[in-house]
């Protein structure tokens, strides 16, 4: 049975709350699909059941797994392409010449979903920069979602998942073949690590990083948690790192603490000193 308009309101307050995540009325549909499974799985009667369930116990795992059932999970290996041309030929060149003391390079892939965009970068890092094998360099992967953490540290992806992004000679030199599609080899999972990590709570102590991947995810998130996320943003990355957003996200108009820069018709952010 379909749930009623009040039902529907309290899962939108109890997404929102969780996740910061709104839930526009047109993707109805898509709360009530993925509620269908998260009631498939608990052998409930329907998704009636589950949300009286929801509303008298005491928030827990129960209202965890419900909120991570309504993320959007779509991404891809070197999704976009462009922001990996423009790290590979510009930025990444330029963040090793300034950490040549160091020696140490660190990354967020933040709302990594599967895995596939912390994997990019960590393949295109070996593929394309022998020097730093020798470097201290890690790439951290955090998403709201367990499941996704979980599937990315397995770093086994389907055919499908594979065809979308991961060309065959990366594929091939990269990714071995197992029964059910293609793990990765553990020189390019043991460079990245994933954890669960809500971006719109209070964040644990974290790295300063060079680089910060956060895309496709703000388009999700109200205006005003947009703007907190982004000045906590800000406080991770080294004032010469820099920032990708998604291609259809933009800062908000009075995001004065960062800085545009444009590259070969490329966006991305950087500080402003
Ligand atoms: C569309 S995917 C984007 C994946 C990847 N960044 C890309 O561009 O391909 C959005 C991801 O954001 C995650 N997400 C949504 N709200 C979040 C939050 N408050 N904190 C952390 N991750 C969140 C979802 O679980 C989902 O995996």
């Amino acid at each position: 049975m379909k749930c009623s308009e009040e039902e529907r309101e309290y899962l939108r307050v109890l997404v929102q709350t969780h996740s910061a995540n709104v839930m526009d009325p047109s993707r109805d549909y898509f709360l009530e699909s993925r509620l269908r499974a998260v009631v498939r799985k608990m052998g409930l009667a329907g998704i009636r059941e589950l949300i009286a369930l929801l509303r008298h116990r005491p928030e827990g795992s129960l209202h965890r797994t419900v909120v991570e059932a309504m993320t959007i999970n779509e991404t891809s290996f070197f999704r976009d392409g462009f922001p990996f041309a423009r790290m590979e030929e510009n930025l990444i060149p330029r963040l090793i010449q300034a950490r040549r003391p160091q020696r140490r390079l660190r990354f967020w892939s933040a709302a990594c979903s599967s895995g596939q965009e912390a994997y990019s970068l960590a393949i295109l890092l070996t593929e394309h920069f022998p020097e730093l094998q020798d470097w201290d360099v890690r790439i951290f992967g955090t998403d709201l979602s367990q499941v996704m953490i979980e599937r990315a540290r397995a770093g086994v992806y389907s055919d499908l998942e594979v065809a979308r992004g991961l060309p065959t000679t990366l594929r091939d030199r990269y990714a071995m073949h197992v029964g059910n599609g293609w793990n990765l080899l553990p020189e390019i999972r043991s460079m990245c690590s994933f954890t669960r990590l809500n971006l719109c709570a209070p964040l644990p102590l974290l790295p300063v990083f060079d680089g910060i991947l956060l895309r496709n995810v703000m388009l999700y998130i109200s205006a005003e948690d947009r703007a907190h996320l982004l000045r906590r943003m800000h406080r991770q990355l080294a004032p010469d790192g820099f920032l990708f957003l998604g291609c259809s996200e933009q800062l908000p108009p009075d995001m004065g603490i960062f800085e545009m820069r444009v590259e070969d018709n490329v966006y991305y952010y950087s500080p402003k000193i």
